[in-house]
């Protein structure tokens, strides 16, 4: 089949995210068995490509804006095309969504620009996909599109799948942005993309889509419900005949402590003894104390609300008291880089921060650390906790969503399990979990075992 996908990040071109990972790695999967695959994302400013090659260029309109881009080639490997639509203006800036105190003024024109500029793109490359599978808020407008191209013909209309991500992320707009859509006007109303007066561009992938897909099975079951739905749970339940939650796989060959090349010293479930090396050089390089049986825990995340922090913050001392040291990569709400800062500040020797994006630092500390704690408050899926596991990484979450699917408890006894987790969002469960993890890490037999 001919495959197209579309989504605002894709590894190792442009990452905020675990939706880089997918679009990095799903397309590759599907290659192997025997698909041609073409991805859109947007030519941000950090983008690179090991090609750069002008395949069209061209204009779509906006509002009563002309808007000028360029497709640009900017890889072709095992059978996946990836173009990136460069428009300077709009996506050749810091940052991919927001300032660091506010979004920018201007993202609901940006991605219905990227949204009709891909759509356009298809038929002007005459690219006639089988399947159009589109991911996340950004691309919401997408399968909408799709039905409107002339261009297209109606088999356009057939072949459409978008996938939610994290549906707390819908891309909400005032509704003056509509007009920038130049859509017909009832598609503003409760039956389109209208939610609550807004424009709501994660309401139109899930309406208009002839299918939608989510990142675990039970995930599809919460996002109908109230708890998890983030007031789309009624819209998802209209759709749910079309609506299947298929598990995230990781990329197998990238996180791999046996091939990596970001880590000091390789190592694999037969040569875990080599992962100390990895230890010790991650404590070097962040100018942590470490004793030569202290154990390291680690996160890697975006510093957001979802991700559990402030139950973080609050067991912090209390764990560094306990005994552990903490590596910290992560960016994102500038409240809580801050309070990092702080607490760097406070322990210098026991807790090392460091603020911004570096992938090959996140491949060292889930090579050289212990313990990676995920006290999400909601986990849609996340890939992080496998990663870690890959890297005989011990993983403590929070039972929720896909941390509680894909961890179970460590059992001492029986030797079952793979990580420890606490389900109550409160601090002194996070400590409970944090203790058996302490308690396990000191018995080297069972400590090697779970590893
Ligand atoms: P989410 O998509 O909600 O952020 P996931 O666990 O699915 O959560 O994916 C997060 C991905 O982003 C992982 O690959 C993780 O290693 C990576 N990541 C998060 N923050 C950073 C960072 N500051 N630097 C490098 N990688 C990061
Ligand atoms: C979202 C979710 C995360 C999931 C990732 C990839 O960012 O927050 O849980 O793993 O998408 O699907």
């Amino acid at each position: 089949m001919k495959i197209i996908m579309t989504a605002s990040e894709m590894t190792p071109f442009v990452k905020t995210g675990g939706l880089a990972d997918v679009l990095g790695s799903l397309p590759y999967a599907l290659s192997e068995r025997g698909h041609d695959l073409s991805i859109f994302i947007p030519f941000y400013r950090c983008v690179e490509g090991p090609m750069l090659e002008l395949v069209y260029k061209g204009y779509v309109t906006v509002g009563s804006r002309r808007c000028h881009f360029e497709v640009i080639r900017i890889s072709a490997e095992k059978n996946v095309h990836v173009y990136a639509i460069r428009k300077e203006e709009y996506f050749d800036r810091s940052f991919l969504y927001n300032l660091p105190h506010r979004d920018y003024d201007d993202n609901a024109e940006r991605f219905i620009f990227f949204n009709k500029a891909v759509v356009h793109s298809i038929s002007q490359l005459g690219l006639k996909p089988d399947i159009v599978h589109a991911h996340d808020w950004q691309t919401g407008l997408i399968s909408i599109y799709l039905a409107l191209d002339p261009h297209l013909g109606p088999s356009a209309r057939r072949p459409s799948i978008f996938s939610i991500h994290n549906v707390a992320y819908q891309g909400i707009f005032e509704p003056n942005e509509f007009r920038m859509a130049n859509l017909p006007d009832h598609l503003f109303s409760p039956h389109g993309i209208e939610f609550y007066g807004k424009l709501n561009f994660l309401k139109g992938g899930i309406l208009f889509a002839n299918h939608v897909t989510t990142v675990r099975p039970t995930y599809a079951e919460e996002i109908q419900t109230a708890d998890y739905g983030f007031g789309l749970d009624g819209v998802i339940r209209s759709r749910r005949s079309h609506l299947k939650g298929i598990l995230n796989g990781i990329d197998s060959e990238i996180w791999d402590p046996a091939k990596d090349k970001h880590l000091p010293e390789k190592f694999s479930h037969r040569t875990l003894k080599k992962k100390s090396v990895c230890k010790h050089a991650l404590a070097a390089e962040l100018k942590l104390d470490i004793a030569e049986n202290q154990p390291l825990f680690s996160m890697v995340t975006r510093f957001a609300q979802q991700k559990g922090i402030d139950l973080f913050f609050q067991a912090l001392p209390e764990m560094i008291k306990r005994g552990a040291s903490f590596a910290v990569l992560g960016n994102g709400d500038v409240t809580y880089e801050n309070q990092f800062r702080q607490m760097a500040a406070k322990f210098p020797s026991r807790m090392a921060v460091r603020i911004g994006y570096d992938d090959s630092l996140a491949h060292r500390i889930y090579g050289g650390s212990d313990f990676l704690m995920m006290p999400s408050l909601y986990e849609p899926c996340g890939l992080s906790q496998l990663y870690a596991l890959r890297y005989g990484t011990i993983p403590v979450v929070r039972a929720t969503g896909g941390l509680n699917d894909t961890i179970e408890e460590w059992n001492p006894k029986t030797h079952e399990g793979n990580g420890f987790k606490f389900s109550h969002p409160r601090f002194t469960s996070l400590l409970e979990a944090f203790d058996q993890a302490m308690r396990c890490y000191k018995q080297l037999k069972a400590i090697s075992a779970l590893r």
